[in-house]
């Protein structure tokens, strides 16, 4: 069977819609807003749509669904995600069964296992399911998300027809995994999506040390410090200093460089006008002269190298369970 992600038939680009789950982000995250800006990404190429039903406890779905229905089924690619704690056999086909609903859809065109659940899971068993299910019609490709290679590795051989698409991983700029994972994910054509392409914003140079994002997600996120605006500032200038030379944002500048790379960032947002500036970014190329610019200051920077899990797998899947309600 074909890649989703051989050919071109997804944008280079795609959108995350964590913020459409309406927790987390702060204010100005408006409902009618997101759905617009959503519609106007598809609307103008962004045909890959990042979701997952723990996003708001399933709100992220049901506000997809809202934006996707003006548009033939074919337009656009939704990609979302079994929790980590639902991530059993004996789970999938109620999870999947329910974020249908919520998205109005027959299929799903990527399903994602959104970490690696915990070791008393059976993995082989989960993955056998799941193919069951795209035998039925129910998923057209199958993904995983924060997943190390050992237990890529493990679905792959549990699978008699279908292999593992993709690893939706954090990676931006500043923020990516060892070169082990990155190569054994190109050995094994397996896309990179990108989540935190922005690095939740960061990377847009608009937050300092007297003005930090609200929003519970942020507060908690590490980056957001002084030592690390600090440290990042040299690179954040000369994304400035390109973006004024392009006539163009900073993070335009951000994505095009980072899809450059050849992996699929999924920025998030919370306005059209966002939207629009990503939508930019997707036809936009940097010169090899601006890519080794950045790269320079990269070297003098130095990038925060991240793993690809963060659920400790000795926990039972229930614990994550009970942490969810509280997010
Ligand atoms: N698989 C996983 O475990 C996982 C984990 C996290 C995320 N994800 C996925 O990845 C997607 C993106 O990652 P993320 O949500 O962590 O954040 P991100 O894409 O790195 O950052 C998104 C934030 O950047 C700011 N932004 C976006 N466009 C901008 C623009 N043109 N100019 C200035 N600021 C802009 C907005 O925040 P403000 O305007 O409020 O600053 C927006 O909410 C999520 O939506 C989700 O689909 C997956």
């Amino acid at each position: 069977m074909d890649s989703l992600f051989s050919g071109s038939r997804v944008s280079e680009i795609g959108l995350g819609t964590w913020q459409l789950g309406m927790k987390g982000w702060g204010p100005g995250y408006e409902e009618r807003e997101l759905i617009e800006a959503l519609r106007g990404g598809i609307e103008n190429g962004l045909n890959f749509i990042d979701t997952a039903e723990i996003y708001g406890m399933g709100k992220s779905e049901e506000l997809v669904a809202k934006a996707v229905e003006a548009f033939e089924r074919k337009r656009y690619f939704v990609a979302t995600k079994l929790a980590g704690f639902n991530a059993h056999a004996g789970r999938v086909k109620k999870s999947l069964s329910n974020s249908l609903k919520r998205l109005k859809l027959d299929y799903v065109d990527l399903y994602q296992v959104h970490w690696e659940p915990s070791i008393y899971t059976s993995l082989p068993n989960l993955f056998r399911e799941l193919e069951r299910e795209a035998d039925e019609g129910l998923i057209s490709h199958i993904g995983v998300s924060n997943f190390s290679t050992r237990s890529i590795q493990m679905a792959n051989d549990s699978m008699k027809d279908h292999k593992i698409e993709s690893n939706q991983i954090k990676f931006n700029v500043i923020e990516r995994p060892g070169k082990d994972v990155l190569e054994f994910m190109r050995q094994n054509s397996i896309k990179l999506i990108a989540w935190s392409p922005l690095a939740q914003g960061f990377l847009s140079g608009k937050y300092s040390a007297a003005n930090r994002p609200g929003g519970g997600v942020r507060k908690i996120n590490k980056l957001f410090s002084t030592s690390n605006l600090d440290r990042f500032g040299p690179l954040l200038s000369e994304f400035q200093r390109i973006s004024g030379e392009r006539g163009v944002s900073a993070i335009q500048v951000v994505l095009s460089y980072e899809k450059s790379l050849g992996v699929l960032p999924i920025p998030g947002f919370r306005n059209s006008k966002q939207v629009k500036d990503i939508i930019s970014a997707n036809s936009l190329n940097l010169t090899e002269a601006e890519k080794a610019s950045i790269e320079s200051a990269l070297s003098k920077t130095g990038i925060l190298e991240t793993s690809t899990g963060f659920y400790p797998r000795l926990l039972p899947n229930f614990i994550a369970k009970i942490g969810f309600l509280f997010v």
